[in-house]
């Protein structure tokens, strides 16, 4: 019967967890397979319930050893030492190398094909701590929250797009001028108060919660990602975003590496400009929906 053959490889390939949901009616959390446009089939995480759910998990970002400075498992900054010759490092941003996988998005890294291949509007973050089992990520998620502006609609799509415009790269611009754009979040778990506090007061002196910020760039022109809930309103970013480009200058490579310079007034204590030990330690899973 051929036209039930050519029925069953659709049927099989939803290439997002809202097509997932809305054509087939999933509703559990959980992963599940999808199918890129070209064929590559990969399993990940679908949050089917968070405000109204159909959200894929495209990406973790997971600091595994703050001490190495841009060294290995630095994927979304650089393994490449900080040098100014790699001004965008790993390019992980804007590539589509992928790595990892979904059962081990907050033990290592990990990056699909749908961070780059799937067309979005809004994205959700969740800080879950690092080792935890799929089956617990939402139960000791600490913090939550996502866009609701879709302003993924003016930038391409989703964030490999985004970051075409706004390159994480070294010397990419200036701050204040050239950061991407600051959006609203709405909160699931946790609220902007307590976003805040897991930076140190050095760092809550300088940004506004309630936000989430794209390709931010600090006072030596180092450039960053994400700022994780915030919009910077000095230059001293490397301390509340992640991921970046392959240098940065001040003290370098100090302030090279996933979680940038989150410990540079010790690690995990909360004090000066370092962020708390909860944050530090837990990896940041990336959503589209
Ligand atoms: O980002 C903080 C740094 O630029 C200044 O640090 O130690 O002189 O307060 P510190
Ligand atoms: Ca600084």
């Amino acid at each position: 019967n051929l036209s039930l053959c050519k029925r069953e490889p659709e049927y099989f390939s939803p290439r997002s967890c809202k097509e997932l949901m809305e054509r087939y009616k999933t509703e559990e959390d959980g992963l599940y397979y999808l199918t890129s446009p070209t064929g590559v089939v990969y399993q990940t995480y679908c949050d089917m319930t968070t405000a109204g759910g159909g959200w894929t998990l495209v990406a973790s970002v997971h600091e595994n050893n703050l001490y190495g400075k841009c060294t290995t498992g630095d994927r979304w900054s650089s393994q490449q030492r900080g040098s100014p010759n790699v001004p965008d490092g790993d390019g992980s941003w804007s590539n589509t190398v992928t790595f990892g996988n979904a059962e081990a998005a907050t033990s290592d890294d990990f990056k699909n094909p749908g961070y780059y291949d799937i067309t979005a509007e809004n994205v959700a973050v969740w800080h879950v701590p690092n080792n935890e089992r799929v089956g617990r990520w939402k139960l000791t998620s600490f913090l939550r929250y996502h866009t609701e502006s879709k302003f993924l609609r003016s930038y391409g799509g989703n964030l490999y797009n985004l970051f075409k415009i706004f390159p994480v790269k070294y010397n990419a611009g200036s701050c204040p001028a050239n950061h991407g754009p600051s959006v609203p979040v709405v909160y699931d778990v946790g609220d902007a108060s307590f976003n805040h506090k897991l930076f140190g007061p050095h760092v809550r002196g300088e940004t506004e919660p309630g936000f989430i910020t794209f390709r931010a760039i600090n006072n030596e022109r180092a450039a960053m990602a994400i700022c994780l809930g915030v919009k910077p309103k000095g230059c001293n970013t490397e301390h509340s975003c992640i991921g970046g480009g392959g240098h940065f200058p001040e003290a370098s490579p100090r302030q090279c590496g996933d979680f940038a310079s989150f410990d540079w007034d010790g690690y995990g204590t909360n004090a000066g400009w370092s962020a708390s030990k909860q944050v530090t330690g837990a990896a940041v899973l990336l959503f589209y929906r």
